[in-house]
């Protein structure tokens, strides 16, 4: 009999024939000198500039988040020690989920160990459970979303992305009575593009169509008080489910949705991936609940951010290194083979002391591979000098002929 290795084996192969083995390194993160971190070479500690971190703030070292997780761990330990209905729902769960609703003006919200898990969760129960329930989605979907969608089996359309005259002539062939979700993104993670969520919105309206939104990329980011792209474009109240995470600006961990009491009520109560894991630790819920309520206050960390990252893509304009223009934070350099994507990656890294993670396939499709700059709040203007000088200093033509 074949034994189970040797039929995996092959698979890994492949992986690494085409260049889209995921091989990590290893690092030494330090709250202290974030985004800098050290990771060993040869026995040797070197510091290296991290440009590929989701923590946009910072907050994952804010001083005073750091504290609030600390203190409530000793008051409460540091587990929640059961599911939410098994005695893990405790003061700071309700607290967080309050705090998260009026973030979003929603009624009620949901908190979840992440949002890849919210996003399956709840769009796959909603399919269960809701008679024909059909998904209209982008094509640039994050994988949590489609695997929502897929697992459930129920029927897909699958829009151009970002495209609202392909995502109308969807919706003109389905029944006004049939019951509908579009499913879509904010801001797209790996080519930073903003979706047109006010034509979206208003397209569900006309053809009866309920909205999925994912803000993950832009909780902390946009709007106001950081609560996304809805609030940004005022459009809270016609968007019927938002979908966050509490990991990426807000510096912690989890995942939520934020929609009416009824359907919050629903997934609590049908919700496999809900009902049946032991429920976030308090600490972290009480450190996420107070990332947020720093953000709220604190804009001028996002428009710190926002600066910085304006400044680098000045930079890299001046520099004649071709990035992908976008409105967002995200700043894709677009490689699109994924050997030459490692070989630069790797350059950057081992020469130059610049950690920007090569982005492959599946994240990207095949040919899109890209090297996703990310400036945090935290970067100085010096780091990104350093950068944009490393990127310019390599030879791409050289690398590809070298491959
Ligand atoms: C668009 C999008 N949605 C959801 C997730 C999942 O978020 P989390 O890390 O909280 O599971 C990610 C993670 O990278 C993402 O990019």
């Amino acid at each position: 009999m074949t034994t189970l290795n040797e039929l995996l084996y092959p698979k890994i192969e492949a992986l690494k024939t085409d260049g889209n083995y995921r091989y990590y390194f290893t690092i030494n993160k330090s709250a202290k000198h974030f985004p800098n971190f050290y990771y060993e070479k040869n026995g040797v500690s070197q510091k290296v500039i991290n440009f590929c971190s989701n923590d946009y703030l910072g907050m994952s070292v804010d001083e005073e988040v750091i504290s609030k997780l600390s203190y409530t761990s000793h008051q409460t330990g540091t587990s929640s020690g059961g599911t939410r209905n098994i005695s893990g729902t405790t003061i700071h769960h309700q607290s967080l989920e309050n705090t998260i609703a009026q973030w979003h003006k929603t009624e009620a919200a949901l908190v979840f160990s992440s949002a890849y898990l919210a996003n399956i969760t709840t769009l796959y129960t909603l399919a269960k459970h809701i008679d024909n329930l059909v998904f209209i989605s982008d094509e640039r979907n994050h994988a949590s979303l489609i695997e929502g969608m897929k697992s459930s089996g129920n029927q897909k359309f699958i829009f151009k992305h970002n495209d609202v005259a392909h995502l109308e002539i969807i919706l003109q062939q389905l029944p006004l009575d049939t019951p509908k979700l579009i499913v879509f993104e904010s801001v797209y993670s790996m080519n930073g593009s903003i979706a047109p969520v006010k034509e979206i919105v208003d397209l569900a309206k006309k053809y009866n169509a309920y909205t999925y939104i994912d803000e993950v990329h832009s909780i902390g980011l946009y709007g106001s008080t950081g609560a996304g792209i809805c609030q940004l474009e005022k459009l809270e109240a016609k968007v019927d489910i938002v979908n966050g995470t509490l990991a990426k600006a807000v510096g912690v961990i989890g995942g939520y949705i934020a929609a009416s009491n009824t359907l919050i009520d629903f997934i609590r109560s049908y919700g496999s991936g809900f009902i049946f894991t032991t429920s976030l630790p308090p600490a972290v819920c009480a450190a996420a609940e107070k990332s947020i309520q720093i953000i709220q206050k604190h804009q001028s960390l996002t428009n710190t951010m926002k600066g910085l990252v304006n400044y680098c893509k000045r930079l890299l304009t001046e520099n004649n290194i071709p990035f992908i223009e976008n409105l967002s934070h995200i700043i894709p350099i677009k490689i699109g083979n994924a050997k030459i994507c490692k070989a630069i990656a790797d350059k950057l890294f081992f020469e130059n002391n610049i950690y920007v993670q090569p982005i492959n396939s599946p994240t990207v499709p095949i040919g899109e591979e890209c090297l996703r700059v990310i400036i945090t709040a935290k970067h100085t203007r010096a780091q990104i000098i350093q950068l944009v000088t490393s990127l310019k200093a390599i030879k791409f033509e050289k690398i590809t002929n070298s491959l």
